[in-house]
């Protein structure tokens, strides 16, 4: 193809400089022009807040909260440096402390099989797959480990990701689009709703585990959108209560819409053998339309997942941006989870030791009075204080006496929400639940008058 771009040659002088004029103008570059000048006046009326980091609003707000906090003697709770893997108890500063700060449910994250499977996998095949998947091809381990998962689940197949936060986001940005609709579920993780967002569908969030206005809204609003996809946790990730995933089920065959389910907090916790929400509610594979889970939590290393039939697999093998543009999951990762799983497989106590000790903990801390909102005592509970400060406060305390959970304040969660969240994992001895709960009750007893209403 020949382009025509129209010829000087011929053109005076005088010609040629009057073109350029005419077209820097066209551009609004040309020198001393009161177009350029009115262009300048605009451009230095820009705020700072505009181009500088340090002078966004956000940083802003950042660091007076961390001036209040400071002055009000709360040490920053974040980023602290630990010296060890994250079990029952966990180094901080030299010194020994409780640990229900870190999801590490099963035990097996610092398992020394578990290390020993990401060692080996290092001898082989390095520490990183050093580019896509997709293009640059794959490790043995990366498709043992799906077809490991997609058992778990009873699925076709499944695929896994460098990432569970990029995999929710691109799995739903990909799936949905204009003209589609996400119903989530207000108390879902902000992966979530990050991928909702970028898919550009209609984003509506439903009142928490409530089915019942999930089916409402589609009973009016169902034909004014091509794909629905209804998206919940199988197992609250804030407040440890489980999705009655059975209803969902039914509701979304009855509207013809996609479900999805995070498990990122109920695989290797619910069911009899760990293997996640369908287990727990007796389902078939297929009840569900998208499997989805993380690594980073039983499973002992990092990344995410989805599980489900052959052709969902295949279309976001080749579309979800965080598969297709990102780098395949390290090879020992994906060695670690495929040993996580396997243990998990063959050791099933670790499981009912895990609801043993949820269970310990929900009852020892309500009958200290402790507001454990909506937690069924499983792996996650929560202490509702109500007030960030208060929420901060109370783990600054408990950090000094021994024991690490970290605060979770305004805008992680609402402010009337604000609370410690612990986290309980199989390691934990009986012995060492009972003095949580009860270091728990003493100190928010010191912060705080007990006649007052948790
Ligand atoms: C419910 C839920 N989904 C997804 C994620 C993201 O997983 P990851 O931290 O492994 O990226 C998390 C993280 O904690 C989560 O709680």
């Amino acid at each position: 193809m020949t382009v025509n771009t129209p010829s000087l040659a011929g053109l005076s002088q005088e010609q040629k400089r009057e073109m350029l004029q005419r077209a820097l103008e066209k551009r609004g570059t040309s020198n001393g022009s009161a177009k350029d000048n009115d262009v300048r006046a605009v451009i230095d009326q820009i705020p700072e807040s505009a181009y500088r980091f340090d002078k966004f609003p956000e940083y802003y707000r950042l660091h007076l909260q961390r001036t209040l906090a400071e002055n009000a003697g709360i040490p920053n709770p974040y980023f602290r440096e630990h010296d060890s893997y994250g079990g029952a108890t966990t180094v901080v500063d030299g010194r020994n402390l409780l640990n229900f700060g870190m999801y590490n449910y099963l035990g097996l994250n610092g398992d020394p099989r578990v290390n020993a499977a990401a060692m080996a996998s290092i001898e082989r095949y390095g520490t990183s797959a050093s580019a896509s998947r997709v293009v640059s091809g794959e490790r043995p381990i990366h498709r043992a480990l799906e077809v490991r998962l997609a058992e778990l689940h009873e699925a076709d197949d499944a695929v896994a990701f460098v990432s569970g936060h990029a995999t929710n986001v691109s799995v739903i940005a990909s799936l949905l689009g204009s003209g589609d609709l996400v119903l989530h579920d207000r108390l879902v993780h902000n992966s979530v709703m990050q991928g909702a967002m970028l898919s550009g569908a209609t984003r509506q969030a439903f009142p928490h585990n409530d089915w019942q206005a999930v089916d409402a809204i589609l009973a009016e609003s169902r034909r004014r959108f091509d794909k629905v996809l209804i998206v919940v946790e199988g197992l609250y990730s804030m407040d440890g209560d489980i999705c009655p995933l059975d209803r969902f089920v039914e509701i979304k065959r009855r509207h013809k819409a996609l479900l999805m389910v995070d498990e990122a907090h109920s695989m290797g916790v619910l069911g009899a053998t760990g293997r996640g929400a369908r287990e727990h509610f007796g389902l078939a594979s297929t009840d569900v339309d998208i499997w989805m889970g993380t690594l980073s939590k039983s499973f002992a290393s990092c990344g995410g997942y989805i599980a489900g039939n052959s052709a969902l697999i295949e279309l976001l093998k080749l579309t979800a941006s965080g598969f297709v543009y990102s780098v395949g999951l390290p090879p020992p990762m994906a060695a670690a989870a495929l040993a996580s799983i396997e243990i998990m497989l063959a050791e099933p106590e670790r499981v009912a030791t895990l609801r043993a000790n949820g269970q310990l903990f929900l009852n020892l801390a309500k009958a200290r009075g402790l507001n454990t909102g909506l937690s069924q005592g499983i792996n996650v509970v929560p202490v509702i204080l109500g007030q960030s400060v208060l929420a901060a406060r109370l783990a600054a305390m408990l950090h000094e006496r021994g024991m690490e959970t970290p605060p979770i304040i305004h805008p992680a969660v609402e402010e009337r929400a604000a609370r410690l969240r612990l986290f309980i994992s199989s390691l934990h001895s009986k012995d060492q639940i009972h003095q949580a709960v009860e270091m728990i009750a003493e100190a928010l007893a010191e912060i705080k008058p007990p006649k007052e209403d948790l």
